[in-house]
């Protein structure tokens, strides 16, 4: 099987690369030369573990190439997976421009009969429009077909769930197109659920949904419990141990970041509202997320009210750990708040401080190190759970002008900072203070 890529954003090249390892030949097409010209050279784009050493293997083994000729990508292709990315739109849908522009090179340019895939996330219906698009703009009389094929993976552990995934979803209009598909996909080794297209396109938009709906609700929950006085960590584990409920995306927080939670519960509100359904639920989950997502401000202004040339130390800026993603990561309000009020800012990341020098405000300073991020700081906020940060020693916190640690992913137990004398305030969990040993009488 002859397989193209169009588009090389986290979704497009883990595709691509992952299509190869397990076979076949693949060429990835992005407009931008670039990146085009480093991911010749196994350079990966993006930070993901595994990526660049897989993409230089296949790139060696003759499976893997790069262009940014369409034509060229394009003419001897059996499979064009349509991987373009679909920003929001400011009223929250999906812009479907690039996937349009693509649907058009693939019109112009296939020489041969060829299965459309889509794995960019589309709404409902959106596969028709392809193949109408592309119907109506081809040259040749060819056949073609499309088949929606969305993709479930996490960043910063893509390349292991494409090995490792719960599924393989499949949408087509075809016996035919959905057996090509089915094969391709076989080595992968993962469950594969074949259905028609419009439920696989609601399939993607409803899984992420649904996940968010969890966040949301836990981070309610967490907030309930720190004014009753009952611990989160135990409420969820308890709460998922019951099979039905399950313990994933179950872990209190900030709220979710990232290219995907945002963007998709507002796309679905849109699609639902286009045929005149209210989403009730899922736009109150939307809206938590963005109250969620400051609650740090309000613990910290309840410790220190007035933050005017306050050193404050930010550690963690990435969405989540093991990327260098900062997309709707909540460092970015964060941030920008604690500059509002007046605050200096010493920001420290393991991976996305480049990414975050080009997003933050400019008045934020970055530190190589947290040590370098804490010492002399009056307060530390905690916005992403990296190893790095969870594995710290306690006593450096001693470092700063007075211990005050604001911890919004949970990163150390309560036992923890108490016995190492810091003011802990986390989330859903009772606030530590310093254990004051009685003076000998
Ligand atoms: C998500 C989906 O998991 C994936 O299937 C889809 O294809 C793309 O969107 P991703 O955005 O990479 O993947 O990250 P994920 O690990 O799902 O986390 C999303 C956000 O939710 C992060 O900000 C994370 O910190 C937050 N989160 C996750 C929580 O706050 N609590 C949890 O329990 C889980």
């Amino acid at each position: 099987m002859k397989i193209s890529v169009i588009g090389t954003g986290y979704v497009g090249l883990v595709t691509g690369v992952s299509l190869s390892e397990i076979g076949h030949h693949v060429t990835c097409i992005d407009v931008n030369q670039d990146k085009v010209a480093k991911m010749q050279q196994g350079i990966s784009p993006i930070y993901e573990p595994g990526l660049s050493e897989m993409m230089t293997k296949n790139i060696n083994e003759n499976r893997l190439s790069f262009t940014t000729d369409h034509r060229q990508g394009l003419k001897h292709s059996d499979v064009i997976y349509i991987a373009v990315g679909t920003p929001e739109n400011h009223d929250g849908s999906a812009d479907m421009s690039y996937v349009i522009q693509a649907a058009r090179d693939i019109a112009e340019n296939i020489q041969q009969n060829v299965i459309v895939v889509t794995k960019s996330t589309v709404p409902v219906g959106t596969n028709d429009m392809i193949k109408q698009t592309i119907q109506s703009h081809m040259a040749a009389n060819l056949q073609m077909e499309v088949v929606s094929n969305p993709e479930f993976l996490k960043e910063g552990s893509a390349i292991h769930d494409s090995f490792h995934g719960d599924r393989i979803v499949i949408g087509a209009e075809s016996e035919y197109a959905s057996n090509v598909i089915e094969q391709i996909n076989q080595p992968f080794g993962v469950p594969i659920f074949k259905t028609d297209i419009k439920s696989a396109e609601m399939i993607k938009y409803a899984s992420n949904a649904f996940l968010a709906t969890k966040i949301s609700f836990i981070n309610e929950i967490s907030n309930i419990c720190e004014l009753l006085g009952a611990n989160i960590e135990n409420v969820s584990t308890g709460m998922g141990l019951d099979q039905r409920i399950g313990s994933q995306f179950l872990k209190a927080g900030i709220g979710y970041g990232g290219s995907c939670f945002p963007k998709d519960t507002k796309a679905l509100i849109q699609i639902a509202g286009n045929v005149e359904y209210e989403f009730e639920l899922l736009k109150g989950v939307v809206n938590v997320n963005k109250k969620q997502q400051g609650i740090l401000i309000g613990k910290l202004n309840d410790c220190l009210p007035i933050l005017t040339g306050k050193r404050i130390a930010v550690l963690g800026l990435a969405f989540k750990p093991n990327t260098d993603d900062m997309r709707e990561s909540a460092s970015i309000r964060v941030t920008e708040e604690l500059i509002k009020q007046g605050a200096h800012v010493i920001a420290y990341d393991p991976i996305a401080m480049g990414n975050a020098k080009s997003i933050l405000n400019p008045l934020v300073e970055y530190a190589d190190s947290i040590e370098e991020a804490i010492a002399d700081s009056e307060a530390a906020l905690i916005l992403t759970d990296w190893d790095e940060i969870k594995n710290i020693e306690l006593a450096l916190f001693k470092t700063m002008k007075k211990p005050l640690v604001i911890d919004g992913r949970n990163c150390f137990s309560l036992e923890a900072v108490e016995s190492n004398g810091i003011e802990y305030h986390s989330i859903g969990r009772p606030v530590a203070t310093k254990v004051i040993e009685a003076a000998p009488i």
